[in-house]
């Protein structure tokens, strides 16, 4: 199983890694089983699962309910829930029981925080009582309303010499890696190599250490244009329709169930086309019929 120590390793050896999001059981399987060292069951999930305009409104138990999913199909993948807004921001002592259920109730190995200030000390006491800690620093989607839309960070000395000592802030508090986003790859890049732990950046070059993309934008699986930052791997919004638009036809057609899809008393395809009024298809021979006959859903 990938652990905090082997993240640090990879940037002590030098070794890019990939980090994807995970919001459900069977996406966090196949990500866990194709590699994947990192999941992070991230607040874009308000986003792109349950279609608000922002995290915002994600609320402690949407999370926990994600990733609670994600634990149960991921065995070997570090896996980080992002602690949503204002679930640590009235008091440590909010943090602490926050990032407590993220571990013990949703078998969470570390929680991402958004933010410097005074979250370096909301970071100093998780790490202590042995929460690890991710930080995340640059364009925070948390801060929407104050940095007036998405919009890139640290464009400015001042603000990137901000971003630089929340980074290492986050770091001396004892966060085991930490998120750029949407800064000025320049920037990304004498942040990653001011620190000791590994960088993970999104919109923010080439440099860091590691890469995180939201899994919808990477697999095309979303409704819009992709942003600037994101490399598209497949067109799953196409494909879907694609083939949901072929599922109706074929339903319309009577082409779909075929005599594979059906079940009969003994376990054969059932006899013949007459058990089947008005079905324009022909039907298989009964020998070829090779069903499971067990009733399950996503097998
Ligand atoms: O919520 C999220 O998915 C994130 C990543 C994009 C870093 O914070």
């Amino acid at each position: 199983m990938t652990t905090v120590l082997d993240v640090q390793r990879f940037k002590d050896e030098g070794r890019r890694f990939a980090v994807l999001t995970a919001y459900d059981y069977l996406s966090a399987k196949i990500l866990d089983e194709a590699g994947i060292p990192i999941l992070l069951v991230g607040d874009s999930l308000g986003m792109v699962m349950l279609g608000h305009p922002t995290t915002l409104p994600v609320t402690l138990d949407d999370m926990l309910h994600h990733a609670k999913a994600v634990a149960r199909g991921a065995k070997q993948a570090l896996l980080v829930g992002d602690m949503p807004f204002m679930s640590y921001h009235a008091s440590v002592e909010q943090a602490i029981t926050s990032a407590g259920r993220f571990v013990q109730e949703a078998g969470m190995h570390a929680v991402k925080l958004e933010g410097g200030g005074r979250v370096i000390e909301i970071t100093r006491r998780l790490s202590e009582i042995g929460i690890p800690v991710m930080g995340h620093v640059g364009l925070t989607p948390q801060f929407v309303h104050q940095m007036g839309g998405f919009k890139v960070q640290g464009k400015t000395d001042a603000q990137a010499a901000r971003i630089l000592a929340d980074a290492k802030g986050l770091e001396q508090a004892g966060a085991f890696s930490i998120v750029l986003e949407g800064v000025p790859s320049k920037l990304a890049s004498a942040i990653a190599h001011a620190l000791r732990i590994p960088t993970i950046g999104i919109g923010a070059g080439p440099a860091t250490d590691g890469q995180v993309l939201v899994l919808h934008d990477m697999l095309g699986l979303t409704s819009g244009k992709a942003p600037k930052f994101v490399k598209r791997y497949a067109n799953l919004a196409e494909e879907v329709a694609r083939a949901a638009t072929a599922y109706a036809a074929d339903v319309r057609d009577g082409k779909f169930p075929g005599p594979e899809h059906e079940y009969s008393a003994n376990g054969s395809a059932p006899a013949t086309d007459s058990t089947r009024q008005g079905s324009p298809r022909t039907r298989g021979e009964a020998s070829e019929f090779v069903g499971s006959e067990e009733v399950r859903y996503g097998g």
